[in-house]
């Protein structure tokens, strides 16, 4: 049970898919963990006009459809907590019968001050609601606690962020605001500073000394879906790599925090952002590749290429694969390529991060060995998350030939413990006013500042190309150009098996 005993938790585009497929199953699993308060009320607040009873209903269905959590016998208890609203997101007079709403419910079901808002709404209105909620004076914290929850995308490049900024921190404090990036309630993203910070083995060789370079891939089989239109004035870039890839990246390099506290923490990852080596644009066609994909026949049936898809123009130029090279410019990192990579309608779903130890000095043994060019860590955050050492072993018998083998833990061996979902962490972590697993301002801003000459050559630079890519391949070829040394190549860790689809060994 946590310290605040009382709490309203309303959320601005209750009628949508984030709402159903993972806030709810999430509010719920709390519930069932016993870890919300336990005078506790939801309020969906939409545009569409539903009834309490109907809106329960689909909350009942949304809960038992995603599941989060295996005990369905307190759906009933959970959903008598859940009320309905609707509202006209940008008439500043909705708000007055929200705050009247919030009022009644509070006596009703003896919530108290306590709220979460929770945007899960059109990027457009992150700054009209949290703005009509400070004129009926919802943002004030005299009768308890008032915090604002907003999904990405935070901004659409370096000025809509900033505009953003101003906005919000006209009526709400920083204190106030939290800017969910799922990945960061991963719990494998987590363990990233387990694994670096609780083992004396690790941490001395993460640095420019032992490390040759580092490796981050996040990769989905699947193309866009239904969300053609969203992504089509989005990409890659902006729907991946400026939030979950970057702050990904900031775990990995992070210097260990004096403290668990969450400035201390979030200190640490800003300074990696403002370490990043600014890209020049004339740079960019060296070290950044962007690609779309193609049409192409994946385990035997056709699938659509992305111009193809629905709500996508047909002359797209929007990247579905991004992959940059770039430097982390400080004392640790100092030479140390980073390489990310992310895209859509790739091989699998397979995201990790893959530390490149330097080869030994001199290779004494037999030239028949069958090795990788130098040791490997690699994090899987999903699926199959665990920890791979890949190391060199002698194969058995004559001569002295050496063959890569594997010292891994996955998290499936841990059968007692259940992993719970990025939103539920994160969902509680707000709950509790613990912000160490949100982006901060600044370093959603650096993170635009770094990527800004990418986006704008990407857009203006009629000579760096768009390359197309075949649905279910690894991106554009020219991405292992990005790495220079010929011998090394990004990890493929997936294998094609029969048709039961593709099999990602750790
Ligand atoms: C979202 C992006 O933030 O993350 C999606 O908007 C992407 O395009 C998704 O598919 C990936 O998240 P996960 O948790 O499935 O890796």
């Amino acid at each position: 049970m946590i310290d605040n005993d009382h709490l309203i938790y309303v959320i601005f585009g209750a009628s949508g898919d984030l709402t159903k497929r993972k806030l709810v199953p999430a509010l719920y699993a709390l519930f069932i963990k016993k870890l919300l308060p336990i005078n506790f009320a939801l309020l969906g607040v939409s545009r569409s006009e539903f009834s309490d009873a109907e809106f329960r209903e689909s909350m009942r269905s949304a809960i038992t459809e995603f599941k989060e959590i295996d005990d369905a016998s307190r759906i009933d208890e959970f959903v008598e907590k859940v009320y309905y609203q609707s509202i006209r997101f940008d008439d500043p007079s909705s708000y007055l019968p929200i705050r009247q709403r919030l009022t009644s419910l509070r006596e009703q079901t003896k919530t108290g001050g306590n709220t979460v808002f929770y945007l899960s709404t059109p990027p457009s209105l992150y700054g009209v609601i949290p703005q009509h909620l400070a004129s009926v004076g919802l943002n004030r914290q005299d009768d308890g606690w008032k915090r604002l929850i907003i999904e990405k995308p935070f901004g659409y490049d370096l000025p809509s962020a900033l505009e953003l900024k101003d906005q919000l921190l006209k009526d709400w404090t920083e204190e106030q605001l939290y800017r969910i990036d799922h990945y960061l309630g991963k719990e494998t993203v987590q363990n990233l500073l387990v694994t670096r910070f609780s083992n004396g083995i690790f941490e001395p060789l993460w640095n420019r000394n032992f490390v040759h370079h580092v490796e981050i891939t996040s990769a989905e089989s699947l193309g866009v879906e239904k969300r053609g239109g969203y992504y089509d004035s989005s990409g890659a870039l902006r729907d991946m790599v400026q939030n979950h890839l970057l702050q990904v990246v900031a775990l990995t390099a992070m210097e260990p925090p004096s403290s668990l506290d969450p400035s201390a923490i979030r200190n640490e990852i800003f300074k990696v952002f403002q370490s990043f080596r600014p890209i020049k644009r004339e740079e960019v066609k060296h070290v950044a590749i962007r690609g779309q994909y193609l049409a192409s026949t994946i385990k035997g049936k056709p699938v659509i290429g992305y111009r193809q898809e629905q709500g996508v123009k047909q002359d797209s130029v929007t990247e579905t694969f991004a992959a940059l090279k770039f430097y982390i410019d400080n004392w640790r990192w100092g030479g140390v390529p980073f390489y990310i990579r992310t895209g859509k309608r790739l091989p699998t779903r397979v995201t990790e991060v893959v530390i490149h130890f330097k080869p030994t000095p001199h290779f004494l043994f037999s030239q028949n060995s069958v090795i990788q060019s130098g040791n490997q860590l690699v994090i899987r955050i999903q699926p199959d998350e665990g920890i791979v050492v890949k190391f060199g072993m002698k194969t058995p018998g004559a001569g002295f030939d050496v063959q890569t083998v594997n010292m891994e833990f996955h998290y499936s061996d841990l059968s007692e413990q259940r992993i719970p979902s990025a939103y539920e962490r994160l969902i509680y972590d707000a709950i509790k006013g613990d912000t160490t697993l949100f982006a901060r301002t600044e370093e959603v801003l650096e993170a635009w500042k770094f990527l800004t000459p990418v986006i704008d050559s990407w857009k203006s630079d009629a000579e760096v190309p768009l390359y197309g890519y075949p649905s279910g391949t690894w991106g554009p070829e020219q991405t292992d150009d990005l790495i220079e040394e010929k011998e090394m190549t990004w990890r493929h860790p997936c294998k094609n098996l029969s048709d039961d689809g593709v099999y990602c060994e750790l």
